[in-house]
């Protein structure tokens, strides 16, 4: 399963990047603005930068509404790097634009997608991406992991080629369950990803090491010099 960061902070980005973990980047129209005002770069400028860290897909949304709108700025978007991907809300006027993008070869992740039927019509629209919501289900009482099981078993029963990306996810355990249900990709904040790391037996096992290390008088382990090179 790949693991993208959702997120427009570059730092974060750059430093899971540093740590070999990150295969691409989701953006939307709540983190952009974030970025924007911590940096006090453009959208452009951030998204530009991000594609320049990443070597993967990196969503970008667009806010039109209406078809002919989301595909005019999807080809706007889709200028800045090849490694952009345009994401579309679903709605009947996103499939249009979907259609549309795809026929200019330009990939599409849609976006908000809450129920398998949805998934489905992305699809068949010419998605690249299909993004379920898996937090936002569970915090209404849904069961958003079970969603991305449905929309994982109905691509793989017709060989659909669009990746399941599931979004929305914020907890190691949703991660894990992601991978466990045959998710292409799952899509976290950086906390998430950073607690992904950790577990209190590693933390004491490696004090233990080290602590052993320390008692046996810290052995060197560098080869010995040979006779010739010590004199
Ligand atoms: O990028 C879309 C999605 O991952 C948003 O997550 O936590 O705002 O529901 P959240």
């Amino acid at each position: 399963m790949d693991i993208f960061l959702d997120t427009a902070n570059l730092e974060e980005i750059e430093q899971a990047v540093s740590w070999g973990v990150l295969d691409g980047v989701t953006t939307n129209p709540t983190l952009l603005p974030k970025e924007m005002e911590r940096t006090g770069k453009g959208p452009r400028e951030i998204l530009e930068e991000i594609c320049r860290i990443v070597d993967g897909p990196v969503s970008a949304e667009v806010v039109s509404t209406d078809a002919e709108g989301m595909f005019r700025e999807g080809l706007e978007l889709a200028e800045i790097h090849e490694n952009i991907v345009v994401k579309i809300p679903m709605t009947p006027e996103g499939m249009r634009a979907t259609k549309r993008l795809r026929q200019e070869g330009i990939a599409v992740n849609v976006t908000l997608i809450f129920s398998p039927s949805q998934a489905l019509l992305a699809a068949k629209a010419g998605a690249a991406f299909v993004s379920p919501f898996v937090g936002r289900i569970d915090d209404v009482s849904g069961d958003g992991m079970e969603l991305v099981s449905q929309i994982v078993q109905i691509f793989d029963n017709y060989g659909v080629e669009a990746e399941v990306l599931a979004a929305s996810l914020r907890h190691p355990r949703h991660v894990v369950e992601a991978a466990l249900v045959g998710a292409d990709i799952a899509t976290m904040p950086f906390s998430v990803l950073q607690k992904l790391f950790h577990h209190p037996l590693t933390d004491v096992g490696l004090e233990k090491f080290l602590a052993d290390w320390e008692k046996a008088g810290r052995p060197e382990i560098r080869t010995p010099p040979s006779p010739s090179e010590s004199r």
